[in-house]
């Protein structure tokens, strides 16, 4: 489990919507000749938490996709200057495909920049509206995102459902969510109740989630990593949308 760390939050009831725009975003990342300290130090800001504190999360799900049958691609949505993608260990063997997505220009352009010469890893950068995504359904094993919904939710929770309703029809296996919202508050159970729970709600009767919170003691982001599960018995169907599991770390 990662070391907890305190949420560096994003506000959501305040009325200010300025972390869900992407003239704000692009205007912080922007780089060139008039890049201040402030912004070479965005480069290396970890929201929540490092690619290294999520590798042993992370590193479960990408085993249990890399012998299937269908394409080894992770999605990172809304993935900053330091995309997780890209600061994790991976075997330099592996066949995985890496897509990072982000609405801000300068952002990709940056990353693709940076990672041209990489070409041992299979990155792709692209710019992206996360509420509108352009892959097929359950057509990416694992789905991604630190820090995205909680800037889109200062916009208003439809535009946070939409984003991760989206994510979730884009998965074919897992979702992974790094959240400030912590489950042991009322804001993070709410949080549960207004984002996660209508997002996960899909239309088709056969598919159930399994949901793993991961939890700090007392606060501290929360890591969910939610399963796409297919109901094997058609007289179970009906039965409950969500199973969750609450891990303490
Ligand atoms: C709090 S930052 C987190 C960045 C990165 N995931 C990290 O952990 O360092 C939120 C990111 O979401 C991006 N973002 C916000 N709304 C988005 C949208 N609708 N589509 C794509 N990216 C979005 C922003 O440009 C920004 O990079």
């Amino acid at each position: 489990m990662p070391p907890r760390k305190k949420s560096k939050k994003n506000t959501s009831k305040t009325g200010d919507d300025t972390y869900s725009q992407e003239s704000y975003w692009s205007k912080r990342y922007a780089v060139g000749d008039s890049a201040g300290e402030d912004k070479v130090e965005e480069r290396d800001h970890d929201w929540y938490f490092s690619g290294e504190e999520l590798q042993p999360l992370l590193d479960p799900l990408i085993d249990s996709i890399i012998d299937s049958e269908s394409p080894n691609t992770i999605l990172e949505i809304g993935c900053g200057m330091k995309p997780i993608l890209t600061c994790l260990n991976f075997d330099p063997d592996s066949t995985l495909n890496l897509i990072s997505l982000d609405y801000s220009p300068p952002c990709i352009t940056h990353l693709q920049s940076s990672f041209k010469s990489k070409k041992s890893k299979k990155y792709t950068f692209e710019v992206a509206d996360a509420k509108n995504l352009k892959y097929e359904d359950n057509s990416i094993p694992i789905v991604i995102e630190k820090g995205t919904l909680d800037a889109i939710i200062t916009s208003g929770v439809s535009n946070a459902v939409k984003v991760l309703s989206e994510m979730s029809r884009v998965t074919s296996r897992y979702l992974l969510v790094v959240t400030h919202f912590n489950l042991e508050t009322e804001e993070g159970q709410e949080w549960m109740e207004d984002v996660l729970e209508p997002s996960l709600n899909v239309e088709d009767d056969g598919v159930f989630w399994k949901v793993n919170c991961n939890v700090g003691e007392g606060g501290g982001a929360m890591v969910i990593i939610c399963e796409k599960c297919v109901r094997r018995e058609t007289r179970n169907k009906g039965g409950a949308r969500m199973q969750i599991k609450v891990t303490e770390y």
